[in-house]
């Protein structure tokens, strides 16, 4: 009797932020020393720190980024965007199985009131509409959507894991 096949083995792992703008991403990447794909870079380098005008480039810039990443092997992959629907973490998930990598997401659950006094705060400002836009489009993400592991970032920054319910 032949063996069961062995399974594949996972190359490593894409691991997607999701929060609101304000919620405190980009600041929890760079207190740890971490260099995520970033929206807000891809942003900077191909239209202004604010500019939302070159959506499709900076997409196709990170999308092709992370295959790049995922094809030379690295295994450990972040990804800084505010990834707030299940549509807009489809690709990221789907490349990544595709390449033989799971994802992984770490959700930034902070209330809106804190994301809109943080905007207020700092110099770029998400205008208050977009942010009320946003809290109503963010859906949590979900062990249907394909994660191996889903964390929520806490107070003080650490993760905490959520079972699969
Ligand atoms: P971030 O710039 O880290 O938010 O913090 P973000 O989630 O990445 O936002 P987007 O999606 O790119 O727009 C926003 C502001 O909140 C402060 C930061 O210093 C920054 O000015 N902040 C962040 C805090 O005051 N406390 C925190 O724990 C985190
Ligand atoms: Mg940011």
């Amino acid at each position: 009797m032949r063996s069961p096949a062995p399974a594949r083995q996972v190359r490593g792992r894409v691991v997607l932020a999701v929060g609101l703008p304000g919620s405190g991403k980009s600041t929890w990447f760079a207190r740890r020393g971490l260099h995520p794909l970033s929206t807000d870079l891809l942003r900077l380098l191909l239209d202004d720190e604010n500019g939302q005008s070159q959506q499709s480039h900076v997409f196709g810039a990170l999308y092709g980024l992370l295959r790049r990443r995922l094809a030379i092997g690295r295994r450990l992959t972040w990804v800084d965007a505010t990834n707030l629907e299940p549509s807009q973490r489809r690709n990221f998930l789907q490349m990544a199985q595709e390449m033989g990598y799971c994802a992984d997401a770490v959700y930034f659950d902070v209330p809106l009131e804190v994301c809109l006094e943080r905007n207020a705060a700092r110099n770029r400002c998400v205008p208050l509409e977009v942010m009320r836009d946003f809290a109503r489009r963010l859906r949590p993400p979900d062990y249907s959507e394909g994660y191996r592991k889903i964390f929520l970032v806490q107070p003080n920054g650490t993760l905490r894991r959520l079972g699969k319910k």
